[in-house]
């Protein structure tokens, strides 16, 4: 067996460490080591974008990217945009739109809506399409994930419009 390498790593804000295998993905070690279940590992290939995880600021496929890779890095996932009780703006909005069924490729969904919408505050649909091109619903969701974008957006846009900066605006207002 390979000798472990312990990484240390922001996730969600927060200082942690982890002893790896310098094989292990960062879905296995986000799962095993911090119980974040939001990142799923689907294709394994990255041709699905269920394990959508960023990394310092980049969208990646957790089930491609070695957890080794984030030592000293900033790792976001789904659990820190918000909480059960207050959602993020991204999130919110995938509710009351009921962007999901089965919800399997919701977080990544969302992970990769944040992002678009940093870089884009005013997508039209085939900027959505194209940019979440990478992420698949098998319930073919996408309609309803289409107009969770756009009412994304126009939360985001209310909230700088209201003082916030971008950056604060796309997480859950505390
Ligand atoms: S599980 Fe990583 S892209 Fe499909
Ligand atoms: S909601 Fe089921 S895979 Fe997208």
């Amino acid at each position: 067996m390979a000798e472990l390498q312990t990484i240390r790593f922001r996730l969600n804000g927060r200082p942690v460490e982890l002893a790896v295998q310098p094989y292990e993905t960062l879905v296995e070690a986000l799962r095993r080591g911090f119980q974040m279940y939001s990142v799923r590992e689907s294709c394994g290939q990255g041709l699905c974008g269920c394990c959508t995880v960023n990394v310092d600021g980049r969208a990646v496929s957790g089930c491609l990217y070695l957890a080794v890779l984030v030592d000293g890095c900033d790792v976001q996932t789904v659990e820190g945009l918000g909480t059960l009780n207050q959602l993020s703006p991204v999130q919110e909005a995938f509710v009351e739109c009921e962007g999901f069924q089965c919800g399997f490729c919701t977080p990544g969904m969302i992970m990769m809506a944040t992002q678009l919408l940093q870089e884009n505050p005013d997508p039209t649909d085939e900027e959505i399409k194209h940019y979440m091109s990478g992420n698949l619903c098998r319930c073919a969701a996408y309609p309803e994930i289409i107009a969770a974008v756009h009412r994304a957006a126009e939360k985001l846009r209310a909230q700088t419009a209201a003082g916030n900066t971008p950056a604060t605006a796309i997480m859950a207002q505390r």
